[in-house]
């Protein structure tokens, strides 16, 4: 059921490379709350071409942009104000990736250029899609910009690896320019922290399938779906939520307060 609550707003989503990730929904659930926007990743990740199915999907334009270079940054936002006619009211960034769990290296063991890719990849392009609206003034007061991230930020999830370190410091940019751009022109900025999602990036940290049961067991109403997060996101982007910002916001189904389920305690 859609309630229009994003009628008349133009948005920047990255990071839908495929029908599992939690960026298609967005998109989806965008478009179906009157939404209009533009579709962005990186150039390499469009070889496979299913986004053109989303854009088809949604009447959205599609705009490449690597988010760790400035100058692709300032070309998505100016084509994305110029396509949709004027400033933009929400951008949700979608974008993770580290090498380091790709090869399976144990945290203790780490390869730092491979972790300073996924610190650029996954943490610096917040701040560099962020400073590139800011420079260019494309948001519009009381805009809202969603990053997704995951628990390990707070807790350790030995698997999660570096994205664990990264995910704290895309929590910490989101609260440290929440409060400059808040000041500002009153842009309100939030991290979502997702359940375990079947995707592309989920699935290749290693041991995903056992740990996805273990947290559906944890939590009270289950994991939350990639469709949840999505619902969550529009109501974010939504003007119901105007005064939310600086917060890291859990969408877990109870999982970080729950300490041990019932369930769990049976095995
Ligand atoms: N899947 C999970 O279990 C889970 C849980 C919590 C948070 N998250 C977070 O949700 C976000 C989306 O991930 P997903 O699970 O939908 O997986 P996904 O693999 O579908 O999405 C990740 C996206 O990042 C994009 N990307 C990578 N490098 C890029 C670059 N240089 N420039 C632009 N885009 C780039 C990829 O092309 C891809 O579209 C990520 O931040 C991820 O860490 C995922």
């Amino acid at each position: 059921m859609a309630y229009n609550l994003l009628k008349g707003k133009r948005g920047i989503i990255t990071g839908a490379l495929d029908e599992n990730s939690i960026a298609w929904k967005v998109a989806l659930k965008a478009h179906e709350e009157g939404a209009t926007f533009t579709l962005t990743n990186a150039p390499i990740a469009m070889r496979m071409g299913e986004i053109n199915k989303l854009a088809e999907q949604t009447g959205a334009k599609i705009i490449p942009a690597d988010a760790t270079s400035m100058e692709d940054l300032d070309k998505l936002y100016k084509e994305s104000m110029d396509h949709l006619g004027g400033k933009i009211d929400f951008v949700l960034h979608s974008i993770g990736m580290s090498v380091n769990i790709r090869k399976n290296i144990p945290y203790t063991e780490l390869n730092y250029e491979f972790f300073q890719k996924g610190i650029d990849v996954s943490a610096l392009t917040l701040h560099k899609m962020l400073a590139a609206a800011h420079k260019l003034d494309a948001l519009n007061e009381h805009a809202s910009v969603v990053a997704l991230t995951y628990i390990a930020a707070q807790r350790v999830y030995p698997f999660y690896t570096d994205m664990a370190d990264i995910k704290a410091m895309l929590e910490s940019i989101a609260r440290t320019f929440g409060y400059h751009y808040g000041k500002q022109k009153k842009v309100r900025i939030n991290t979502v922290s997702q359940s375990p999602t079947k995707t592309t990036a989920g699935g290749g940290i290693k041991g995903f399938t056992d740990f996805f049961d273990f947290a559906q067991q944890q939590s009270p109403l289950g994991n939350a779906s990639a469709e949840d997060c999505a619902n969550y996101c529009i109501t974010l982007f939504s003007d119901l939520t105007r005064m939310v910002t600086m917060q890291n916001l859990y969408h877990d189904g109870g999982y970080s307060s729950t300490g041990v389920s019932a369930e769990q305690l049976m095995k």
